[in-house]
Order: structure tokens, then C-alpha cells, then sequence
């Protein structure tokens, strides 16, 4: 897994990422598959939905719809620094609480509202814990709107600025998107209908857990907008939102 993370930033895609890229079939065989019982014992239904969903009986806080997955509670520090001109919220929300809520590394995979505490607890990778500490990440669960856009002067407006747009002010304006996208296109939609959640900028805003969205499918790490733009220049998913 370090492999494939530290090649995804890097200029261009190799080789390797390119031959296992490309077939979007969900969640199916992606690390947020737990159905296989042989490598996953606890999860003696072979649920794929079920470890973090359900029909019946979900969590009351909704975090995330029918969201059945035991909630961390962990002392979150969020980020902040003497540039951020966004509202910075005291605690991750939503979505972000859902992730955390196995990647802070404070609850078991296999934790469950009825069953918070499992007898055979399976914890995150390490390498995959994001948090608790979470100053050391890219700021989350905070509002990004026009008016933001606006007061920083170096941010898209999310509501009018559609990805595959060419990038205003910069020399290199070609549009950030990749060539081909391996999951469902996010071409002409605009920042907050394709990143962000209720208005928020969310670890769903880079990611997508069911590995559907934009190139998630191929990314590797799936992150929603990965590859290159026409110039051979990388880092798409920080350029669609930041102008710089
Ligand atoms: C590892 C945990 C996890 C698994 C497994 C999972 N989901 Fe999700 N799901 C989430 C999280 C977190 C969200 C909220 C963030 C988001 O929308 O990406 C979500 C959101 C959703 C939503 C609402 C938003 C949307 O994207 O439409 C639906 C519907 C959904 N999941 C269905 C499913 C189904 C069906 C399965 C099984 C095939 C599944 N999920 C498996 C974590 C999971
Ligand atoms: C039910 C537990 C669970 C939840 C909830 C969950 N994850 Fe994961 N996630 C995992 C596990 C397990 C791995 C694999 C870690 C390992 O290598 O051992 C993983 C890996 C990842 C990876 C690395 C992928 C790779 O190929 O190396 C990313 C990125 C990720 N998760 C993002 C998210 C995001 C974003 C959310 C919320 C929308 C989320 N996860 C919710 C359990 C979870
Ligand atoms: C601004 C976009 C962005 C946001 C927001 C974001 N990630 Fe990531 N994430 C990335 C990128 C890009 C990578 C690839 C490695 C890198 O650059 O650090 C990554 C890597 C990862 C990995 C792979 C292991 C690792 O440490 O590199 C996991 C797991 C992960 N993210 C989970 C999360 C979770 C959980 C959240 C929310 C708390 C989150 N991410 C928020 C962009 C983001
Ligand atoms: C969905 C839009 C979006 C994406 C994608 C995104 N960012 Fe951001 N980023 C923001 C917003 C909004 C802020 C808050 C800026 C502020 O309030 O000053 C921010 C904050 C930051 C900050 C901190 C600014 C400060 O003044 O402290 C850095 C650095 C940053 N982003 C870099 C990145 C990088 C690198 C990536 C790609 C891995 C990325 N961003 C992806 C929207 C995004």
C-alpha cells in the first residue's frame, strides 16, 4: 500500500498503477470489502454493505445515512494555522466522523452500534490511521462557499467553477481533470456538487469509499480526481479547488 500511495502524488502514473487501473466495479474487491470470511472471520454474514450500513435499527446521529458502524469519540485536534481564513469546526463532522470512526485507530473495523466492543477486535493498519491527531491533515468539516472563495482570493467559488473549466489568472489554464475518467464522470459539475457534502469540505471531498466516483476506481488511494492534465502535470485534486 505505501508503494501505490507514494507513486499517486508523484508527476506521472507508472506503469504498474496504469495495468491495474480502470474496471469501476464498486466497492467489490476494494479495501473496504469485507466480505471475504477467510480473511475477515468476524464478518460471519459476508456482508459487503453491512459493516458500516444497514436497513434497520441505525445509528440515531445519522452521520452518515443508515450509518450502523460504532461512532469514535476519540479527543480530535483539528487544523488550523494563521492563513486558514475558513471557520474551523471544534471536531470532525458528518462523513469525516464516519471515516475516522475506524481510521483514528480508537475503534475496531468490526465495531457496530449493537456491539461496540467486539470480543475479536480488528483494528485500522497502521499506515492507513488518520488521527485523532488531525493538525498534521488537510483542514476538514468546515463550510466552503462562495464567500470563502471570495475572502482567501486563491480558492475556486464552488458554486459556479466546474471542473474541466480552464483555471482563470494561471499561465498553465488547461483544465484539471484527467484525460479519461474510470468512474463516473465529474466533468461540468461544479466543486460543491461534486466534492463537497451539505456544503463541507469532508475526507469524502478526496476520497470516495465506495470507489465509484471520477478516478477513484483506478487511483490507487481513491481519490476522486487522480491522473494528469494535458501538460503531463499532476496533483489534480488539489488544483481543481486551489488556484495556485
Ligand atoms: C467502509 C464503510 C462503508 C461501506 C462498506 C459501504 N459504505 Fe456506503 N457510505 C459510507 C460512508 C462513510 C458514506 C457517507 C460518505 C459518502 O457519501 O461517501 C456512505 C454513503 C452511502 C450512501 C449515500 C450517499 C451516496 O453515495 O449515495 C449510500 C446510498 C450508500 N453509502 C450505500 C452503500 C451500499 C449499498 C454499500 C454496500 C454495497 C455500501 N454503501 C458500503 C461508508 C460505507
Ligand atoms: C469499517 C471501517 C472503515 C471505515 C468506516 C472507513 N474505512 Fe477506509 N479503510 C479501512 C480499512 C480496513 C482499510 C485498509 C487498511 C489496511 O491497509 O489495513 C482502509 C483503507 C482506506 C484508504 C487507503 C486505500 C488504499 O488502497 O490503500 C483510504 C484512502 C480510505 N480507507 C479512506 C476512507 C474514507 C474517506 C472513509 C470515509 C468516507 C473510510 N475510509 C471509511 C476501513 C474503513
Ligand atoms: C484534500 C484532499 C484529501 C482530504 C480532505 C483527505 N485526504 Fe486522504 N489522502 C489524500 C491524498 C492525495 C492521499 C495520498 C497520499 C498523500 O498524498 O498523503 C491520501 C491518502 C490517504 C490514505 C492512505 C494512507 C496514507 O496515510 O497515505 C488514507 C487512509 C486516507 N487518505 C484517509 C483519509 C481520511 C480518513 C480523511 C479524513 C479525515 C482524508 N483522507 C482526507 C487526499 C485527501
Ligand atoms: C474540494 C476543494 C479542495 C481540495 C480538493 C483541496 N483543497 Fe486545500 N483547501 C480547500 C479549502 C476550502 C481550504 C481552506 C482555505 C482557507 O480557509 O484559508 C483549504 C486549505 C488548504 C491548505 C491550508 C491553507 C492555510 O492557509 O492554512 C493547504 C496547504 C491546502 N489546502 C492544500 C491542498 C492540497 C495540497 C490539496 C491536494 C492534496 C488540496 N488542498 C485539496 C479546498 C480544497
Amino acid at each position: 500500500m505505501k508503494k501505490v500511495t507514494a507513486l499517486l502524488i508523484g508527476a506521472a502514473l507508472s506503469l504498474p498503477l496504469l495495468l491495474q487501473a480502470a474496471t469501476n466495479k464498486g466497492i467489490e474487491g476494494s479495501v473496504h470489502d469485507f466480505s471475504n470470511v477467510t480473511n475477515n472471520t468476524w464478518n460471519t454474514r459476508s456482508g459487503v454493505c453491512s459493516p458500516c450500513h444497514a436497513a434497520h435499527h441505525t445509528d440515531p446521529n445519522q452521520i452518515v445515512p443508515l450509518w450502523v458502524h460504532a461512532t469514535s469519540t476519540a479527543a480530535f485536534q483539528m487544523y488550523d494555522s494563521p492563513t486558514m481564513d475558513a471557520t474551523t469546526s471544534s471536531s470532525p463532522s458528518g462523513s469525516s466522523l464516519a471515516c475516522l470512526s475506524c481510521h483514528d485507530g480508537s475503534l475496531a473495523i468490526n465495531a457496530s452500534i449493537s456491539s461496540p466492543n467486539p470480543a475479536t477486535a480488528v483494528y485500522i493498519d497502521p499506515a492507513a490511521q488518520i488521527g485523532p491527531d488531525l493538525h498534521t491533515t488537510h483542514p476538514i468539516s468546515f463550510t466552503y462557499d462562495a464567500a470563502l472563495a471570495d475572502a482567501d482570493g486563491g480558492l475556486e467559488n464552488p458554486i459556479s467553477y466546474r471542473i474541466g473549466d480552464p483555471k482563470a489568472f494561471l499561465t498553465v489554464n488547461v483544465a484539471p481533470v484527467p484525460a479519461t475518467w474510470s468512474g463516473t464522470s465529474l466533468t461540468g459539475k461544479t466543486i460543491n456538487d461534486a466534492l463537497l457534502i451539505d456544503g463541507k469540505m469532508e475526507c469524502s471531498s478526496c476520497h470516495d469509499v465506495h470507489k465509484i466516483v471520477g478516478s477513484a476506481p483506478s487511483s490507487g488511494i481513491l481519490v476522486k480526481i487522480s491522473g494528469n492534465d494535458s501538460t503531463g502535470r499532476g496533483s489534480l485534486i488539489c488544483r481543481t479547488c486551489h488556484i495556485k
